[in-house]
């Protein structure tokens, strides 16, 4: 890891492990962008500007500004000077005047990592910040006085680069920021096809891919959230690009507000990628002296297709993202009453559910939606925090000690940051909620947003959950938001003010997150979002977990599960086993291929335990001790995408490979059977190649749905090269939606016994 200035050749080259980035300084003024990609072991490379071609630079060239500004590549562009294509950065002057212009003045190399004030950011794991260096390179427009710092940092144990811009009114007029991204990144085309996560409720994050064409291609959020529909996430690839070849520039914002992530292909066959907060209803009043700061962006390349994209990212976020203590902790198998019970319930009920989730290993139960105010349906109560003390026939805390008799943990559901009309809440506090005077807000879900810019807001707010939480031993929270924001207007905000509102409000739910961790620091946050609406980089530094999808039928589950794990670690996906026929399609599955595909995210059940079949009871049993064996394996792990049944309308299967690659899980799912057909071969990934593997059987529960053991092959030991190069045969099995899991561990010569490896 290395940044270096280098003088002579007006160039910065930011190196980790066999990633680079370079940085150019051109006539003494511009910020331009040299490379990024596979590291170069040389200092030459600034001519890779093109400022040796016409149109050349306005030094040499003064005629033609307006060409050069048009074509340069620019680390950060800017609105109203010549460049057409994406800008990062429009500003508006006290007259009205847009426009702005950066000129270079200076940089600072620092070690470490500075944090971003209000915001979740990526951190150095060493205190003292020696995993981590970061340039500060020093802008300024001297029309507005506004000083611009670019950053870009890097960690030792990371090939990501992460940036972010701080802006500072040093002039001594108020200037209005009207689009402030986080990351601009040119490069020649080449790279054909942009890849991104899109969907709906019940079906978020749905890989799609499809060529780049001339013009803007944009995802984008401007619900006030990241959103079920699109994540801020784009990746440009090479046209043939899969999981293990082929080059990949991927971006993702650490944001869980409106967001606008675009790739621009221009006249030149130039490409722009640029990622940070949607301008559209933006706008921030910097006054003399005030800062403001853009969140962070993570910029990944790979040259091995997008696996490795895929393990950056996972590595990033579990090493420099996510705080909890959790993170490499086992989570408790836990029983959320959701799906058991939804509105109906009293304690009673929950004890059952809870007596029979203890003798199966169920470690946890959680007490979703309808617990407080007079909550029994979706219609009431939000921001009336106390107990529902008929409902529960007696207090939480009595609720919550009959629990832990049990020999159960407890967590709770909360909607923080809603107040439904029907509420005592509201008919207190009315202008408390986003409103815009003269207009009835719009309803989703009978409920409206508590407007969270305003502190006292907040301070109701996190008392409301914080005494909850003082009032009885409760383990773990779900922290839902059940609608995207509307006529957002702030009855406190002056005129000028209304657009910061969007951020504000984020800025607010982060406060309140954070304050909530740092007064219950053994707290195990869960973030939800009417499913997986807010799932995101930003809840990550709160929450180690977030669910998932609302979707918890085991095959939609396979394409969410796919998108979700494309960008974030396993460990960090809430994942449910549910009851049949699934709530949400009606569809019947295995409840042994719920349980595998559940077992690819934190683990757990939604659904009546006292009402299913004895043999359902019975295999939980079975999959708790299976998620107490893998789940070590699946959390540290490195994660091998090896099939999709999204692109192949038959199977899916991927791999988690423990960091020592002494043992890996396979995972496989045949959704349609089949018939007359021969074995599937599955080549496996990340082993270890002069390694030998046994295949462990032993947990592959057989019974009604057929064959599927891989044939006995080599007497059930391989070496890594032959798995990996000729793979494993995996006999077709009879019924649609069937799966297996395949362990293997490393033994130390073929006939030996294994040895079970670390996790
Ligand atoms: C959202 C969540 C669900 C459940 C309900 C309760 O939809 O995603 O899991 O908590 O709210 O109202």
């Amino acid at each position: 890891m290395e940044i270096v200035y280098r003088e002579e050749q007006g160039l910065f080259r930011l190196t980790s492990g066999n990633m680079e980035y370079g940085i150019g300084i051109v006539d003494g003024q511009y910020v331009g962008h040299v490379y990024f990609g596979k590291r170069i072991e040389d200092d030459g490379y600034t001519y890779l500007m093109r400022t040796g071609e016409a149109p050349y630079t306005p030094s040499a060239n003064k005629r033609e500004t307006g060409a050069f500004m048009d074509s340069f590549p620019f680390e950060y562009s800017v609105w109203g000077r010549g460049d057409y294509r994406e800008s990062c950065l429009m500003v508006k002057s006290p007259e009205g005047y847009r426009g702005c212009e950066l000129w270079y003045e200076g940089y600072r190399i620092l070690d470490g990592k500075p944090r971003l004030s209000g915001l979740p950011a990526t951190f150095c794991k060493d205190p003292e910040g020696g995993d981590g260096k970061t340039l500060e390179l020093y802008c300024k427009d001297k029309v507005l006085g506004l000083r611009v710092i670019l950053r870009y940092s890097i960690f030792a144990d990371s090939e990501a680069l992460l940036r972010s811009v701080e802006l500072v009114n040093e002039g001594d007029k108020r200037v209005c920021l009207e689009k402030v991204l986080s990351a601009c990144l040119d490069m020649d085309s080449g790279h054909e096809q942009v890849l991104t996560l899109n969907g709906s409720w019940g079906r978020e994050r749905h890989m799609e891919r499809r060529d780049l064409a001339y013009g803007k291609q944009q995802v984008s959020s401007v619900r006030g959230e990241t959103s079920h529909q699109e994540q801020p996430f784009m990746a440009v690839l090479d046209q043939n690009a899969d999981q293990d070849h082929g080059e990949v520039y991927a971006m993702h914002l650490i944001y869980s507000g409106n967001f606008a992530a675009q790739v621009e292909k221009s006249q030149y066959d130039s490409l722009r990628m640029t990622i940070g907060i949607h301008p559209e209803g933006f706008s921030w009043m910097l006054k003399p002296g005030e800062h403001f700061t853009a969140p962070e962006a993570v910029l990944v390349y790979s040259d091995e297709g997008l696996g490795k994209m895929t393990r950056t990212f996972h590595d990033l976020y579990r090493n420099h993202l996510i705080r909890s203590p959790y993170l490499h902790e086992k989570r408790p198998v836990l029983l959320n009453n959701w799906e058991a019970t939804y509105f109906d319930f009293n304690s009673d009920k929950l004890i059952a559910i809870a007596r029979e989730a203890g003798k199966r290993g169920i470690e946890m139960l959680v007490m979703d939606d309808g617990w407080f105010g007079c909550r029994d349906s979706d219609n009431s109560s939000l921001g009336d925090w106390f107990v529902n003390e008929e409902k529960l026939q007696g207090t939480l805390k009595e609720l919550v000690d009959r629990v832990r008799e049990e020999g159960l943990l407890f967590g709770i559901w909360f909607e923080p940051e809603m107040v439904s009309p029907n509420s005592l809440l509201y008919r207190q506090h009315p202008d408390w909620a986003f409103a815009v005077p003269g207009r009835d807000p719009v309803q989703i879900r009978a409920q409206y947003v508590l407007d969270l810019s305003r502190p006292e807001v907040r301070d109701y707010v996190f008392e409301a959950v914080a005494n909850i939480l003082r009032s009885a031993d409760i383990s773990y929270v779900k922290w839902d938001m059940n609608r995207q924001l509307t006529d957002v207007g702030g009855l406190c905000m002056g005129a000028e003010r209304q657009g910061e509102l969007f951020h504000r409000y984020v800025l607010g739910v982060y406060e309140l997150q954070e304050r909530l961790v740092t007064e219950f620091p053994g707290l195990l946050l869960e973030n939800c979002s009417a499913g997986g609406a807010r799932f995101d980089p930003g809840m990550l530094y709160y929450s180690p977990q977030i669910w998932c999808s609302d979707d918890t039928d085991a095959i939609e589950r396979l394409a969410i599960q796919e998108g979700t794990a494309l960008l974030y670690p396993l460990s960090t996906m809430g994942a449910h086993v549910s009851d049949c026929p699934n709530h949400v399609t009606g569809r019947v599955t295995p409840f042994t291929t719920r349980g595998h595909v559940a077992m690819a995210g934190t683990f757990g059940y939604e659904l009546d335990i006292t009402r299913i079949s004895r043999e359902d009871q019975k295999e939980i049993e079975e999959q708790v001790k299976q998620y107490h064996q893998f789940q070590p394996l699946v959390r540290e792990g490195d994660y091998f995408r090896i099939a999709s049944y999204s692109e192949n309308h038959l199977y899916d299967c991927w791999e988690v490979v423990s960091k020592d690659q002494r043992q890996a899980l396979v995972t496989y799912v045949q959704v349609l059977a089949r018939p007359n057909y021969h074995s599937r071969r599955i080549r496996l990934k990340g082993l270890r190649e002069d390694g030998w593997y046994r295949l462990e059987t032993e947990d592959l529960r057989m019974g009604e749905y057929g064959e599927g053991l891989a044939q006995p092959q080599n007497g059930g030991v391989y070496s890594g090269r032959l798995l990996m190069r000729g793979g494993i045969l995996v006999d077709p099995m009879k019924g649609d939606y069937t799966s297996r899991l395949f362990h293997l561990v490393s033994v130390d010569h073929p006939g030996s016994r294994g040895t079970k490896g670390q996790g």
